[in-house]
């Protein structure tokens, strides 16, 4: 009986969590990545902005250099000089020319520079370098920086405090963070909902279905309908339900196999119950003096007994596979009799039915297994040759056998018309093997399984001549070396 695994086995959780399921994951995943890009941009961008702010407070100060400078040798008067100094937010405003430099706004104690930045080329990882000075450690330098004037050869030179541009670059790096937590949210909710609509949607679907089909798997709406695409999920989802299809097609097959071992076990059970009645009026038969009745009395009470046995055997145990063998040694030659007896070989049918086991030769089986074995080969070569009706040849059935060591041969001849092709391809195969009209398929199988819990083999063997070989190779018990030296010693 097939067994449904739902019962035995756990079932992982329908739905998981938020930030444990993979959509969670990716929202987690993308606000990092989106974050880590905007650092990447910002290194650079803030060292701009700093470059930048330092050239604008140049360009002022170039703006009111220039007119001062236009004045030869003025002196600009003190209020105008401070004026001009808070409107560029400096300390001091210098022009230098090759030979001179000219002093056009100052302080009057104008402080001690701690560092100077030159303008005019600056290499990107220069200023990244200075931007980070300034962000960390700026805010209290004085710094001196200069720039070419315009197109002229003259230098505009500037003294100041770096405290505003510190304030400005930390408001710059400010915003540019809340700018990128609230870009990468964005971002992150974009992705987020078109992976949940690519990805999470259909393998929840996919989830779903494996659920509510090892709920049942033999209720055909609960195969997945698998969407047509081409990427990987859509073949996912196309290769399970293909694979739900073919579990239920095995299930419906081996549920039909144990419907009809019911329905035989049934059959089986009404069968006994008839022949242990024939059981018991064939019993009288004994009595009778008839002589034809005398001689074939006794197989018929054997064969009847025989058949009340294997019905008992099949009800006791309520399962396909046989008893284990009990196992002795016994002569095979009489077995080979009561096979040749009750296959009722009468002399009309022209059939030569050939028992070659000498009378010496003992195998190691069990007698009623062995029995099946040997009369279902040989019923199977009888029905042949009596098929055969018009081939001419001469229909003999010859059962021989041979010891060799410890293992015994046995072999079952005849001049039949050979195996069908149809038969060959399923060999050994429950009820595909048959070709024969009335049939069943078993008789092989059930020689077959019983021969393998032997230990032994049974194949069909080429011949040169027409018709089929069968062999069968028993073994006999291994014996263990203790029970050996003890049969020796008694
Ligand atoms: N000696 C033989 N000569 C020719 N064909 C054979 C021989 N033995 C077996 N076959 C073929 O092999 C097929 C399978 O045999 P098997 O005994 O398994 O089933 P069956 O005889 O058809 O049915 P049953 O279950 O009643 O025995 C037979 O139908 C027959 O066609
Ligand atoms: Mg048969």
């Amino acid at each position: 009986m097939t067994q449904h695994a739902t019962g035995s086995v756990e079932a992982p959780q329908a739905t998981v969590g938020l930030m444990r399921g993979l959509s969670g994951k990716l929202l987690l995943l993308t606000v990092v990545s989106v974050m880590l890009a905007e650092v990447l941009i910002f290194v650079p961008s803030v060292a701009n902005m700093r470059v930048r702010w330092l050239q604008d407070r140049l360009n002022t100060a170039a703006a009111a250099g220039v007119v001062v400078d236009g004045l030869e040798n003025v002196e600009l008067p003190r209020p105008l000089q401070d004026e001009t100094l808070m409107a560029t937010d400096t300390k001091a405003i210098a022009i230098r020319r090759k030979n001179e430099s000219r002093l056009i706004a100052a302080v009057d104690m104008p402080p001690e520079v701690d560092a100077q930045y030159d303008l005019t080329d600056v290499m990107p990882l220069e200023a990244i370098g200075d931007a980070f000075h300034t962000l960390i450690s700026g805010g209290d330098e004085i710094i001196r920086v200069y720039a070419p004037l315009g197109e002229s050869d003259a230098i505009i030179e500037l003294v100041m405090s770096d405290r505003n541009l510190h304030k400005a670059m930390l408001v710059y790096a400010r915003n540019v963070f809340f700018l990128s937590i609230g870009l990468s949210l964005f971002t992150a909710t974009l992705i987020f909902v078109a992976i949940n609509r690519i990805m999470i949607t259909p393998i929840r679907r996919m989830t779903a279905s494996m659920q509510a089909f090892s709920a049942d798997p033999s209720d055909p709406a609960r195969v997945l309908t698998p969407s047509p695409g081409q990427d990987e999920l859509s073949l996912a989802g196309q290769h399970l339900a293909a694979m739900q299809q073919q579990l239920q097609k095995t299930l419906k097959s081996q549920k039909n196999l144990a419907d009809l071992g019911l329905a035989v076990s049934k059959i089986n059970h009404d069968m006994r119950n008839i022949l242990s009645s024939a059981q018991l009026i064939s019993d009288r038969l004994s009595d009778v003096d008839d002589p034809v009745v005398k001689r074939f009395a006794p197989t018929l009470l054997r064969t009847i007994d025989r058949a009340v046995g294997y019905t008992t055997e099949v009800l006791s145990y309520g399962r396909t596979t046989e008893q284990e063998p009990h196992r002795r040694f016994l002569a095979l030659r009489p077995l080979v009799v009561d096979v040749a007896e009750i296959l009722s070989i009468d002399s009309a049918s022209g059939i030569d039915f050939r028992n070659h086991v000498p009378e010496d030769l003992q195998v190691d089986a069990d007698s009623e297994q062995l029995f099946r074995v040997v009369h279902n080969i040989c019923r199977n070569a009888v029905q042949a040759l009596l098929n055969d009706a018009d081939s001419g040849r001469a229909r003999i059935v010859t059962v021989s056998a041979v010891r060799t060591g410890s293992v015994v041969c046995i072999t079952v001849d005849d001049t039949g018309p050979g195996m069908p092709q149809k038969a060959r391809e399923n060999l050994f195969s429950a009820f595909r093997g048959s070709a024969r009209s009335g049939g069943t398929g078993l008789g092989l199988v059930i020689a077959r399984e019983l021969v393998l819990a032997h230990g032994g083999t049974i194949s069909l063997v080429d011949k040169p001549s027409p018709g089929t070989l069968f062999q069968i190779e028993l073994p006999d018990r291994a014996v263990p070396l203790d029970v050996f030296r003890s049969r020796r010693r008694h």
